[in-house]
């Protein structure tokens, strides 16, 4: 029989890709998700990019009747768990929200996963977890804490709630992924990332700029310790962010509390982004230099080894196929999905 895998916030950007992924390696997917953030046509075009079907649930993760619900009607192998709100700037204006969003939310989902025996779960995590101003290239080894967002923190205190939760019993498999800087989208550009209004990120912001749907960029600093003077990253394709979920799906065979970085381990530039959105797809990006953002670490990105050897997981991706496919999914899809 197939595995059916619940994916929380399968409606989201990443959420869409890995909905795609997994369809694609013969698992059956039923998503959770509010639309807080998201629009329930990206799920249909999920199901015609893979020709199958998958279950969907409109719910929030907070609300404990749903989940009685959804496990009653479906016997759910494990969940992958990327419900969540993710606006860092936001976050410092309503922190309550975000923690009763992100944190009381994964406590309702672990308790009822709990309840039905249910103790298979991948946690998105996020880079913004580790200390920034310590080191530039992270291994799951490096210091964590001292985020510098409510945002930040909420990913915080869920990775030690579900170390805990390990801790006090280990039958459970909890695999937390640490995210790097996901850009891209598929390559058909039916499903891609859909911005409520002003984009926070830079590559929407790119499109956006080369769509006309904004005048120009503003790089946040040129007067920073690296080689150009703008900030660095590691930005990684989204559709190899969802491959490494399948194969973390594998790890949850095993029980255990593991804990991987995905990117791609190739820093990049802002300006290198923007040159090579420009090269991959021909456009000229208008843009100009602004203040510093606050909070913006000068440079970091993955030591991605330990999900290679442990995993079998590598990203396959170049910038120059993100800034392709970003463009891709934003010239086809003017308005997003709306
Ligand atoms: P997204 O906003 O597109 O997806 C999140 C989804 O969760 C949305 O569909 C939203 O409607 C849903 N959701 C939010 N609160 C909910 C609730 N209470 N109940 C049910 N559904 C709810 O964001 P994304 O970029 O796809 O991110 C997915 C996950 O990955 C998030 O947990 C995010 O924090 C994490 N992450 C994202 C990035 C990034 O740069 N995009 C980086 C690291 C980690
Ligand atoms: C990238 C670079 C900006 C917009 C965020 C979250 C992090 C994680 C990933 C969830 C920075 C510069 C941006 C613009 C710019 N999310 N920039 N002009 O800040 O690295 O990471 O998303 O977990 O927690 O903080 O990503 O895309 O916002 O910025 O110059 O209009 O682009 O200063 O150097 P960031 P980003």
């Amino acid at each position: 029989m197939k595995k059916n895998i619940l994916v929380t916030g399968g409606a989201g950007y990443i959420g869409s890709h890995i909905c795609v992924e997994l369809l694609g390696q013969g698992y059956d997917v039923t998503v959770m998700d509010n639309l807080a953030n998201s629009n329930e046509k990206a799920l249909r075009r999920v199901e015609e990019i893979t020709g199958k079907k998958l279950r969907f649930y409109e719910a929030d993760i907070r609300d404990r009747s749903a989940y009685d619900e959804i496990f009653s009607q479906n016997e759910i192998y494990g969940v992958i768990h990327m419900a969540g709100l993710k606006a860092v700037g936001e976050s410092v204006r309503k922190p309550l929200a975000y923690f009763d969003n992100n944190v009381s939310g994964t406590i309702v989902l672990l308790e009822k996963m709990k309840e039905h025996h249910i103790k298979r779960i991948i946690f998105s995590s996020s880079a913004t977890v580790y200390d920034l101003t310590q080191g530039e290239c992270l291994t799951e080894k490096s210091p964590i804490g001292n985020s510098t967002s409510p945002y930040g923190r909420t990913k915080l205190v869920i990775e030690q709630m579900l170390a805990d939760l390990y801790h006090s019993d280990a039958r459970w498999s909890i695999v937390m992924l640490r995210y790097f800087n996901p850009i891209g989208a598929h390559v058909s550009g039916r499903i891609g990332e859909d911005p409520n209004g002003e984009p926070n990120n830079l590559m929407p912001y790119i499109t956006q700029v080369a769509v006309g749907k904004r005048e120009k960029l503003n790089i946040f600093g040129n007067d920073y310790d690296t080689p150009d003077g703008t900030c660095i990253r590691d930005y990684i394709h989204v559709m190899d962010l969802a491959g490494g979920h399948s194969k973390a799906v594998r790890k949850l065979e095993e029980q255990g509390l593991f804990i991987y970085n995905l990117g791609t381990g190739q820093p990049q530039s802002v300006l290198a982004v923007v040159h090579a959105f420009e090269k991959a797809n021909g456009l000229k990006i208008n843009y100009a230099i602004a203040p510093r953002r606050a909070g913006d670490a000068p440079k970091y990105y993955a030591n991605a080894d330990k999900a290679k050897t442990e995993l079998n997981w590598e990203a396959e991706r170049g910038i120059e196929d993100m800034c392709r496919d970003s463009w891709n999914w934003q010239k086809n899809n003017p308005e997003g999905y709306r």
